[in-house]
């Protein structure tokens, strides 16, 4: 089959040039644009990269008009419905699901590393009480490097593998260490005899001095969120950490650095301001003056949980999240949640408002996690915290992607150039 090409021409002089063009899978195919610079002597010009396909993956699949999102070819409903999040994270990493004794070794794997240095424990102790818990667990992930130089070459797939399970392992309990300070409790080392998201409960909530009782429905709803948040494609924060790592930087430095991204309300952060959002809405009858501040521009004011720069349709996780909001609230006897009550009357009236409609703006993942993680008692400034959790699979697959790929290079994007031409210096005594 002929390769397909686009023909591209200058018409100030008449140059031109072919372009090849590279068919993924599935989805749009990508114009390969190498050589533009050296031919016509351009750069493409893409702010924010919305049209740019920055690497090829192999990883995850988003049709953002067709409200679709693949996990390595698996359906995310199907994942959420059958699977779990653990066996979630083998898929990630490992390209297809796990035999029974393959997800057994990893979860070993993974439990093997549960623990963190008791100096990585100490870290906490420099922190304000009130320090917001990404401040924390960012700053504790970067230093983990400084403890492992057993296992530092990003070229060694041991030492990768090796990696994947201690930060998989560690973040949970990093982030309940974080919580931990914050209520001036004491930490609660991890229990292996416990699932991942049991064990994150424990961490979070047991104390010393009385028995835990984890709830089930809670695990359950944690082990969903988890897989719903694990993976999506080039997304903000993912892509910081192909950048960092891209530069040969230990990935410890690359995931904090995805966890900092990850942390603005444009981004992760979107779920703890849905929650001071519908706080600050109050009731019903203020929703419509909150829409209307939110279409006026000048108000810098935005409907968190809304829109999205891929789904121009619903994203299929926040679909997957309002159901299971039904069902974990009224589980835990708290199905006449009054912010739930109001996120669903807020969605109604948005969809059916001409501004979110012309837009394409729908509930994203954001819209409605952070009621479930309220209802089973993660405080809201926790809240991106657990989406931390959950996406350090995907950017740790997405890390092991770029480094096991030979062709690899430093990212390093250009520029449109709008400064000063070059001018001489002059002395300041000859300045105005
Ligand atoms: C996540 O990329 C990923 O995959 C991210 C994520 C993941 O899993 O990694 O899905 C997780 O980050 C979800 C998004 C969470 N963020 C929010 O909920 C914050 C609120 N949403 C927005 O700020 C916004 O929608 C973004 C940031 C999500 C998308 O920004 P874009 O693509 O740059 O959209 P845009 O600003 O170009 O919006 C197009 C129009 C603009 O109006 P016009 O200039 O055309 O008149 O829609 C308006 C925007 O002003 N708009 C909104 C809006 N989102 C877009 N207006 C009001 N409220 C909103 N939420």
């Amino acid at each position: 089959m002929t390769q397909k090409t686009f023909e591209l021409v200058d018409q100030s002089n008449d140059r031109k040039m072919t372009l090849p063009v590279r068919a993924g899978t599935i989805g749009p195919s990508v114009v390969d644009i190498a050589k533009l610079n050296k031919e016509l002597g351009v750069f493409t010009y893409d702010p924010g990269f919305g049209m740019t396909a920055a690497t090829e993956s192999r990883i995850t699949y988003i049709d953002g008009d067709a409200g679709v999102l693949l996990y390595r070819g698996y359906p995310v409903e199907q994942l959420a419905e059958k699977s779990t999040f653990m066996e979630v994270a083998y898929l990630l990493l490992h390209s297809e699901l796990p035999t029974r004794k393959q997800l057994d070794e990893f979860i070993g794997n993974i439990r093997h590393h549960t623990m963190i240095n008791e100096s990585l424990l100490r870290f906490f102790h420099g922190f304000h009480y009130d320090a917001h818990p990404m401040a924390m667990v960012s700053a504790v992930i970067a230093s983990m490097s400084a403890f492992y130089h057993d296992s530092m070459d990003i070229y060694n797939p041991r030492h990768r593998e090796i990696f994947a399970h201690r930060i998989i392992a560690k973040i949970a309990t990093i982030a309940a260490a974080a919580h931990k300070h914050s209520l001036g409790q004491p930490h609660v080392y991890p229990r292996n005899d416990l699932d991942y998201c049991s064990n994150l409960l424990h961490m979070l909530y047991a104390v010393p001095c009385e028995p835990y009782e984890i709830d089930p429905v809670a695990a359950q709803a944690l082990d969903l969120l988890f897989i719903l948040h694990a993976d999506h494609e080039q997304n903000a924060s993912t892509s910081t950490v192909r950048l960092a790592g891209s530069t040969g930087a230990n990935p410890y430095a690359a995931v904090a650095a995805g966890v900092s991204a990850l942390w603005g309300p444009a981004h992760g952060g979107a779920n703890e301001a849905v929650l001071s959002m519908l706080e600050q809405i109050g009731t019903v009858d203020n929703i419509p003056k909150f829409l209307a501040q939110a279409k006026d521009k000048s108000s810098h004011v935005r409907l968190m949980g809304f829109g999205h720069r891929v789904y121009k349709n619903f994203d299929p996780r926040a679909k997957i999240i309002r159901e299971t909001c039904h069902k974990v609230l009224s589980r835990l006897g708290r199905s006449d949640n009054p912010l739930f009550e109001l996120a669903l009357r807020l969605e109604e009236i948005a969809l059916k408002d001409e501004y979110f409609v012309a837009r394409k703006l729908y509930p994203n993942v954001d819209f409605y996690s952070g009621i479930i993680y309220s209802a089973i008692g993660i405080p809201r400034s926790m809240f991106t915290v657990m989406f931390a959790i959950a996406r350090t699979v995907g950017w740790v697959a997405h890390w092991q992607e770029m480094i096991g790929d030979p062709a690899m290079r430093i990212g390093r994007p250009r520029q449109l150039y709008t400064g000063p031409a070059r001018r001489e210096y002059t002395s300041i005594a000859k300045r105005a």
